[in-house]
């Protein structure tokens, strides 16, 4: 892998942990700071990204193309982050700029390894091969209740669904509880495995508590970007 300079931080959690708003605010908080950051979502991010994205995230997806089989899944996962890595992550990081990802390889573990019960082991090898085993320089990993976070997302979910023609980024969310509860306790134990890379912050905080603590955690961490 190339030695970089700038800064990876990924933003994990459930569906429904409010880590999309999160990433938002801290990048305007960035930019008033003289900062720019560079904004990326996986799936999507890059044009071949958004097209992985709406195969994966459309619940109509199964009837049209027939059931996409776990293993399939995960591969169009890492198919869209290798992608993304190559076209966003690594020319920003060389340009020395802070990058701002919205899910990253902990997802894959989360939700292919845990909750489609793949094994971490097959999501890591993966990782390793596929993306040379770029690893962020802090998580910011948002672990809110499991009901209220599943309630939230179904309800985005709903919106999304009426605003884009019956087109929606469900096939996630009709999971059941069992498979959110696998994904939850994996990303309790990734953050258990990775102290030094995974800060957690648990619990249904308002918006601007927790992205104070969000605040506080990136300036302790990278202090030589943003001036006090
Ligand atoms: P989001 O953009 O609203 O977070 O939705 C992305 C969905 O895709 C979410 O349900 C989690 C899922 N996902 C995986 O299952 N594996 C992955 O590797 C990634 C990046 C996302």
């Amino acid at each position: 892998m190339i030695p970089v300079r700038g800064t990876f931080i990924t933003f994990e959690g459930p569906d429904g942990s409010g880590k999309t708003t999160q990433v938002r605010v801290l990048a305007q908080w960035l930019r008033e700071r003289g900062v720019q950051p560079v904004l990326l979502r996986q799936p999507g991010g890059t044009p071949l990204g958004e097209r992985i994205r709406s195969i994966l995230l459309d619940s109509r997806s199964d009837l049209e193309l027939g059931p996409v089989a776990p293993m399939a899944e995960l591969a169009l996962m890492f198919a869209d982050r290798a992608q993304s890595i190559q076209q966003v992550v690594l020319p920003a990081l060389e340009r020395g700029e802070i990058v701002l990802c919205d899910r990253y390889t902990d997802s894959s573990e989360a939700y292919q390894g845990a909750g489609r019960s793949l094994g971490s082991e097959r999501v890591l090898a993966l990782h390793q091969a596929l993306c040379g085993d770029l690893q962020p320089d802090l998580t910011i990993l948002l672990l809110p209740d499991v009901e209220q976070a599943l309630e939230r997302a179904r309800r985005r979910n709903e919106r999304f669904r009426r605003q884009h023609g019956g087109k929606d980024e469900n096939r996630f969310e009709v999971e059941g509880d069992a498979f959110f509860r696998r994904v939850h306790a994996a990303y309790a134990a990734i953050a258990a495995r990775e102290p030094q890379r995974v800060v957690t912050i648990s619990g249904n905080g308002s918006i601007e508590t927790i992205a104070h603590s969000i605040r506080e955690i990136v300036q302790a961490r990278i202090a030589a970007f943003v001036p006090a």
